[in-house]
């Protein structure tokens, strides 16, 4: 129940979000904040959260929060009983292969992937038989199954280094062929793709940088590698979701624009108040099935937990630790 000593327990959270949460939604958010908040302690968890999700979750429950190479780099340093992933699938499942003996929860088991589900292990055998000796680099937006027949998982934050660093002068890049082409546009290796792309990032246009500069005269434009290399071709920036957030932070543009998914530019412009973000967004429908509400169930219930075959599982593990040992 919503009680005043509820409201006022909860008061300092609000006043992280206050700059993007209006103070009339914000009782709808407290009491379940309050119960995740003593949920997380009676079942020793922790939650991992990605920079897509809203600022209510990103601000106000998550232990950890951050791009898919940090939140798959934290999960090896988990000391909790229960992982609960605040993300898509593959953030959970790469969770559960790196803490085969922890309770891993995502509390929508339907919070997919177009990149994910745009191709199969048997796709990725296919490559392999058509390609004899090049080393598959897989984006970690991707199955276990999937990884499990790579040599080497990647994100967009280390793609570069993990390509330079097999020594090859060819790989095969999948499931993302806009970020496997933003890659080969920065190395010499030759990099084959995939025809797999991101629902979200795939809908930004050339068209709209420029629109976007006449429209915001001195603007930044940061674009995320999924977007199509036209795209970031003509941006002034691109990288991982973290790497836009350490650029704002470092940069302080006067005023910037977030190529990617929307719930970014809330939890970044939250600790940069100096920042005026200009705002044209993609949703993420998958993300977006992750609520407060949710959470919340998934802590009450103990659901949905991620399982995977433990021999497929280790395969896969070795596709994301061979990345993890890339520095
Ligand atoms: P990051 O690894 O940059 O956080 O990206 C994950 C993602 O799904 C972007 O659409
Ligand atoms: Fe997948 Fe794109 Fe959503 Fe990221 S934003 S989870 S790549 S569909």
């Amino acid at each position: 129940m919503l009680t005043a000593d509820l409201l006022e327990r909860t008061a300092p959270l609000y006043d992280r979000v206050r700059s993007v949460i209006p103070p009339i939604e914000w009782p709808s958010f407290a009491e379940d904040i309050d119960a995740i908040l003593t949920l997380k302690k009676q079942r020793n968890a922790v939650i991992l959260a990605h920079n897509y999700m809203t600022p209510e979750i990103f601000h106000c429950v998550s232990d950890i929060v951050g791009d898919s190479l940090a939140l798959a780099r934290e999960a090896t340093k988990v000391d909790a009983d229960v992982i609960v992933l605040a993300g898509v699938h593959f953030m959970a499942e790469t969770a559960k292969m790196l803490n085969p003996n922890k309770t891993v929860l995502i509390p929508d088991s339907g919070a997919g992937c177009s990149l994910a589900s745009s191709i199969t292990a048997a796709d990725v055998r296919l490559m392999r038989e058509k390609h004899p000796g090049v080393p598959i680099v897989t984006y970690v937006n991707s199955t276990a199954a999937v990884k499990a027949e790579s040599d080497i998982c990647c994100t967009s934050g280390n793609a570069l280094k993990v390509v330079e660093s097999l020594g090859v002068d060819t790989v095969i890049m999948l499931p993302d062929e806009y970020l496997a082409q933003n890659i080969a546009a920065q190395t010499r290796v030759k990099v084959l793709t995939w025809a797999g792309h991101c629902e979200v990032h795939e809908r930004f246009t050339a068209n709209d940088v420029r629109t976007l500069r006449a429209e915001n005269p001195g603007v930044i434009i940061l674009a995320h590698p999924e977007c199509p290399p036209e795209v970031v071709a003509e941006a002034d920036y691109a990288g991982s979701t973290a790497d836009m957030s350490a650029f704002v932070g470092r940069e302080k543009p006067a005023k910037v624009v977030l190529l990617t998914e929307c719930s970014m530019a809330d939890n970044v412009c939250v600790g940069h108040p100096e920042v005026s973000f200009v705002r044209p967004c993609n949703l993420c429908p998958h993300m977006k099935r992750i609520t407060l509400p949710k959470i919340r169930h998934a802590l009450e219930t103990m659901t949905e937990e991620v399982t995977i075959d433990p021999a497929l599982a280790e395969r896969a593990r070795r596709s994301v630790e061979r990345m993890l040992e890339v520095r």
